[in-house]
C-alpha cells in the first residue's frame, strides 16, 4: 500500500479510538494534565501518523503471538500506549512502548498509570532507529508495530538479528520478501505474524549417540530451507526440511532404507536433538563446519 492510500486508510479509521485501557481526555477531565494535549487520529508523526490500532485487532495480534506472562513485548511507535497497555493487563506480560512525540509519549504514560499498569509497562520517548533504543527493543522477545511497509523493511534487518523464536506481529503492512508464517483479519484489517528463524545455513556433520554420521548442507532464505544429506559417500535431498524459530527439521532416507527426521535445537554453531526411527530416538548433536 501507498503512502497516500495508507493515509486514507488511517483516516477511515477514526471511529476506532474509544479503547477502555488507554482512554481518551474527556474520560478523564483534569487530573493528568489531558487537556493540555488532544492528540487526532491522523496527525503527523517523524516517520508515520499517528492511528489507533482499533482494540479486537490489538486483542489479535497479541493472541496470534502468543503473549504470556514470561514475555517482554515492545511496541514500536506507540501512540497512545494501547498495544503496550493490552499486553501487560489482558495478557501479564512486561511490556514497552517507543514512541517519537514527546506529548503522544507522556499521554501514553497517564494512560499506563490510569489502566494500574505503572509497574509492568514503561513508554520510552525516542527514535525507533535509534541504534540504543534498538539494543533495548532487541531485548524483547514479542515485537508490534503498526507502521507502514517502508518503515517494516528498514527494521528487518534488526528485527531478523533478534533471539530466534521472538515473535513479531504488524498491523497491516508486511515484511517484504519475508513472509509471514501467519496472516489474519479482524473487520477487513489484516495483521501479519513471523518468527524470526536461527541462522541454519552451511555444512554440517551430525553424529547420534550410536555411531551414526551425517552432514548436511542446507540453503536458507528466511524461514525457508533446503539441502541435501550425504551418508557413507551417498548424497540425496532433505524431505521437508523446516525452521521455526531455533528447532531445524528434515526426513532423509537411511542408508539401510529406513527413513529418519532429524529435528533439533540450534544453538549458534551447534545443533542438539533427536534422530527419530519409528518410535526410537536417539541424541543427535551436530556442528556447523
Ligand atoms: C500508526 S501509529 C500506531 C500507534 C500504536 N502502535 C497503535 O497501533 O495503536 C504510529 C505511531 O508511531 C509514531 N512514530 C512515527 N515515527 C516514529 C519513530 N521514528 N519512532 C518512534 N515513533 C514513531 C507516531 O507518532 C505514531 O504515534
Amino acid at each position: 500500500m501507498d503512502r497516500r492510500r495508507f493515509v486514507m486508510t488511517l483516516a477511515a479509521a477514526s471511529g476506532t479510538l474509544a479503547f477502555p485501557l488507554s482512554a481518551h481526555a474527556q474520560d478523564f477531565p483534569n487530573p493528568a494534565g489531558d487537556e493540555l494535549y488532544k492528540p487526532s487520529v491522523g496527525q503527523a508523526g517523524k516517520d508515520v501518523i499517528w492511528v489507533p490500532t482499533p482494540d479486537a485487532l490489538v486483542r489479535r495480534m497479541l493472541e496470534v503471538a502468543k503473549v504470556g506472562e514470561q514475555d517482554l513485548v515492545f511496541d514500536l511507535g506507540a501512540g497512545d500506549g494501547k498495544i503496550a497497555i493490552a499486553a501487560a493487563k489482558l495478557f501479564n506480560a512486561r511490556a514497552a512502548g517507543i514512541e517519537y512525540n514527546p506529548e503522544m509519549a507522556s499521554l501514553a504514560r497517564r494512560n499506563v498509570d490510569r489502566a494500574g499498569m505503572k509497574g509492568k509497562v514503561e513508554i520510552i520517548t525516542g527514535d525507533i532507529f535509534d541504534p540504543k533504543l534498538q539494543e533495548r527493543f532487541m531485548q524483547a522477545n514479542v515485537i508490534t508495530m503498526y507502521l507502514l511497509p517502508d518503515l517494516n523493511l528498514r527494521l528487518r534487518p534488526t528485527l531478523l538479528k533478534m533471539r530466534p523464536g521472538t515473535r513479531v506481529v504488524s498491523h497491516a503492512f508486511h515484511m517484504g520478501e519475508w513472509e509471514p508464517d501467519d496472516t489474519f483479519t479482524v473487520d477487513g484489517r489484516e495483521g501479519y505474524f513471523w518468527m524470526v528463524p536461527a541462522n541454519v545455513a552451511g555444512r554440517w556433520t551430525l553424529k547420534d549417540d550410536n555411531g551414526w554420521e551425517g552432514s548436511v548442507d542446507l540453503t536458507q532464505r528466511f524461514q525457508r530451507v533446503g539441502g541435501t544429506m550425504s551418508i557413507k559417500g551417498k548424497t540425496q535431498p532433505l524431505l521437508g526440511p523446516y525452521v521455526s524459530g531455533d528447532v531445524l527439521g528434515f526426513t532423509f532416507v537411511d542408508a539401510d532404507g529406513s527413513v529418519r527426521s532429524v529435528r533439533a535445537n540450534v544453538r549458534g554453531e551447534a545443533l542438539d536433538g533427536g534422530l527419530h526411527f519409528a518410535r526410537m530416538v536417539t541424541t543427535v548433536k551436530g556442528q556447523r563446519r
